[in-house]
């Protein structure tokens, strides 16, 4: 199976998921990337189930509203039931790496506010220690020398995301070189540098439920 038949299988998986766990009129947070696309083209032709979405990025929004899925404003919804969305690395403890595509901040708090998060991943994105990703940083742009310097004092290699502004216009700084052995503890440490947004470690609020695509199958972890 290629990669993408692995994410297309685990994005029908967590469509079904979220048929069997979200109660009709439900509105569903919806995740950003490659594997988070295929969830939003399963979750179409169940689209009249659901009352709509909450999107995690721009590129969602409109991948959502190409389909006819209405999409909500975080502030005027209450309740989300479970959030689907993939990850970059994801260990055993279903602690996550998040951000490649840049949209870490809006997908923290849409966890936040889910009552279950669902990861979807192939089988290459499941690591025995995170840290081979670089780990992304949103930062603030005037604070992005002072969050480097201090990224490099923990023990990382920061690089600036060339060309890439956030959606919410800020910088991403992708972090080399870092063995995440705490990643609680890491999210906590990074979250404390003033000038930074989000960090892309999710292991406050990590995944509820892996769906991992391998060739054998897609596997439920948690
Ligand atoms: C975007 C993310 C994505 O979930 C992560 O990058 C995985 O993407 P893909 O499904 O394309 O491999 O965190 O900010």
């Amino acid at each position: 199976m290629t990669q993408d038949e692995l994410k297309q299988a685990v994005a029908q998986a967590a469509a079904d998921y979220v048929a069997e766990h979200a109660p009709e009129g439900a509105i569903i947070g919806v995740g950003t990337g490659s594997t988070a696309n295929f969830f939003i083209d399963a979750l179409a032709p169940l689209k009249e189930r659901y009352r709509g979405a909450v999107a995690s990025s721009e590129a969602t929004r409109k991948r959502l509203e190409g389909h006819g899925i209405a999409v909500f404003d975080l502030n005027e919804v209450e309740h989300i039931p479970v959030y689907v969305d993939g990850a970059d690395e994801v260990d055993a403890g279903l602690n996550m790496v998040k951000g490649g595509g840049g949209a870490l901040t809006r997908e923290k708090i849409v966890a936040a506010v889910a009552d279950l998060f669902v990861c979807i991943a192939d089988g290459s994105k499941l690591v025995d220690t995170m840290g081979k990703f670089p780990l992304p940083v949103e930062v603030i742009p005037m604070a992005r020398a002072h969050v480097a310097r201090q990224l490099v004092k923990l023990g990382g290699r920061p690089v600036l995301r060339e060309g890439f502004v956030t959606d919410n216009g800020n910088l991403i700084l992708d972090v080399h070189g870092l063995s995440i052995s705490d990643p609680k503890g890491l999210e906590a440490q990074l979250n404390q540098i003033v000038g930074v947004v989000t960090n892309g470690l999710f292991a406050m609020r990590p995944a509820n439920l892996l769906l991992l695509g391998t060739a054998e199958g897609v596997r439920r972890i948690g």
